[in-house]
């Protein structure tokens, strides 16, 4: 073939040459292009929201006090929002049945100046803590700030003992308790109620302050003379009330076998001993913090006897937790079987059984039965017809929603004098105390917003009640 006058292959008569081609995207234009792309993706995706996104206050948003605040500026500034997200997701409260997360979030949730835009955080290397609030009480959370191994030997959470001064604790622990809204502060204010009736029943002061419990005695109760209860009733009234009745008497299903008592020493060195000790004494490294401190588990006659310690009952307290003190709840991280194990474990810690290098026997399972006392108590107690969990109607008040939840064990019959022999044990004196404690917190918050000169949504959604998520 011949080629043209240029050496490029010859082109038929009547064609065009192509002309030469050539890069017409200059580096500049390139530039130029790339940035505009890029500030079109944050005009829409952040200017956008940002001047036009602004969703009226949800029915649950509630604002944050001063020092609520004050921790929300320190849970920004010590990065916790690296491990912890602010916002709970359709997926999570499906996998988490309930327990933490018990609503989705919503874009009302996160309304003013104090909380919008949210600390979204995007990592969810710790739990996510949008509804955070009254899971624990405050002397839990002292503790686990202190040191997170205190409470959960497992945890990578960095220890925050850098927070130096005791009112920065607080302020933490205050927004963590705070910052879940309305059905937040009805948990919170359940938690603070049942810690009420915990320490007065057990003749415990309030815990120590901040941090101030790393170096302070583990708080002791007062003498048993001074805690008899009212004549007629038993001693362990108001622990039972926390309790559902169907666990009162229960027998763990599980055989004492070698195998399930080792795997309940296992679980108790691995989760329990940051409170309860490493001899099951309760003096554990997080004790100091706590009122009531962990309980003991060396005495051989609270093992075999007595009103609130069959297998049924701390069954029931390791799955729910126990409200008003630190006790966790590890319905979520242990299986069924894992927590009735760990109860056939505890009844043999009389025994020696903690000690290391043990395997404990089933000859070191001590049976429990229960006392006569307990046996009359319950003949005259547990009926079906007054008890509120088996009423057609179910309560819809939030605030007797919430007692129910905090004392599972009573009836609305029921009508108790804790072992003070003067603090009120009811379901309506437990509705009503909750209530106080509620709008006290929830006026207060707007009051403080209000002095900030925060945006505020009309005053008609403070009255909105407050509901139990999950439950209506
Ligand atoms: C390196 C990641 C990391 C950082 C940083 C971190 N956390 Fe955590 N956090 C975790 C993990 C993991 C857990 C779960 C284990 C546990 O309870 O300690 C957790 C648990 C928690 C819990 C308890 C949740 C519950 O109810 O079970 C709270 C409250 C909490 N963190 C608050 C904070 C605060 C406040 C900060 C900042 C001062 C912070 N965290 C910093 C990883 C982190
Ligand atoms: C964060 C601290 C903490 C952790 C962790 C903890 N507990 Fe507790 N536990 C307590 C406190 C506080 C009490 C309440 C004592 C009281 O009110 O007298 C308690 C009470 C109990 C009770 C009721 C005892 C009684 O006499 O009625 C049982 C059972 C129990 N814990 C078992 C466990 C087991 C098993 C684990 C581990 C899976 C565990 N606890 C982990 C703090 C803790």
């Amino acid at each position: 073939m011949s080629s043209g006058p240029d050496g490029r292959p010859p082109i038929p008569r009547g064609w065009v040459r192509h002309p030469r081609e050539r890069m017409l995207i200059t580096p500049l234009m390139a530039g130029i292009g790339g940035m505009l792309a890029f500030f079109t993706v944050v005009f829409i995706v952040v200017w956008l929201p940002i001047h036009t996104f602004d969703p009226p206050a949800s029915a649950d948003w509630a604002p944050l006090s001063k020092q609520a605040l004050q921790g929300r500026n320190l849970f920004a500034s010590n990065g916790c929002y690296v491990c912890h997200s602010g916002y709970s997701r359709p997926q999570d409260v499906r996998a988490a049945l309930y327990f933490l997360y018990p609503k989705v979030s919503q874009p009302g949730d996160f309304y003013g100046n104090d909380q919008s835009p949210n600390i979204l955080g995007t990592e969810r290397t710790g739990p996510d803590l949008s509804q955070e609030s009254g899971w624990h009480p405050d002397d839990w959370q002292r503790a686990h700030f202190y040191d997170p191994r205190f409470v959960d030997p497992m945890s990578l959470m960095p220890d925050m003992k850098s927070l130096f001064s005791n009112a920065q604790v607080d302020d933490l622990v205050s927004f963590v308790e705070q910052r879940s809204g309305k059905s937040g502060l009805l948990r919170y204010a359940g938690q603070l109620y049942a810690k009420h009736v915990a320490t007065a029943n057990q003749g415990f002061p309030q815990p120590y302050t901040g941090f101030t419990g790393a170096h302070k005695p583990i708080v002791g109760a007062k003498p048993d003379k001074a805690l008899t209860p009212p004549k007629g009733q038993i001693p362990e009234v108001a622990n039972l009330a926390q309790i559902d009745r169907s666990y009162w008497l229960s027998a763990d299903p599980l055989p004492v076998t070698e195998a399930n008592l080792l795997r309940g020493k296992e679980v108790f060195l691995q989760r329990c001993v940051g409170c309860h000790g490493l001899n099951g004494d309760g003096k554990g490294p997080a004790a100091t913090f706590m009122s009531p401190p962990p309980a003991d588990f060396t005495s051989a006659d609270d093992a075999c006897c007595g009103g609130d310690t069959g297998p049924g009952d701390f069954y029931y307290r390791i799955l729910h937790g126990w409200p008003g003190t630190a006790m966790e709840n590890f319905g979520e991280r242990l299986s069924v079987d894992d927590i009735w194990r760990v109860v056939l474990f505890v009844k043999t810690i009389p025994n020696h059984t903690l000690r290391p290098n043990v395997v404990p026997e089933p000859s070191d399972y001590i049976t429990w039965q229960p006392s006569k006392d307990l046996l009359t108590w319950v003949k005259t107690r547990q009926k079906i017809a007054d008890n509120a969990s088996f009423q057609k109607k179910p309560p819809t008040d939030p605030f007797m929603q919430e007692a129910m939840r905090m004392f599972p064990g009573l009836s609305a019959a029921d009508h108790f004098k804790l072992n003070d022999r003067k603090t009120p044990l009811s379901l309506q004196d437990a509705a009503a105390g909750i209530k106080t404690i509620y709008e006290d917190l929830l006026n207060r918050a707007w009051a403080d917003a209000k002095a900030r000169g925060e945006k505020l949504p009309p005053v008609s959604q403070r009255s909105i009640p407050p509901t139990v998520p999950g439950q209506e």
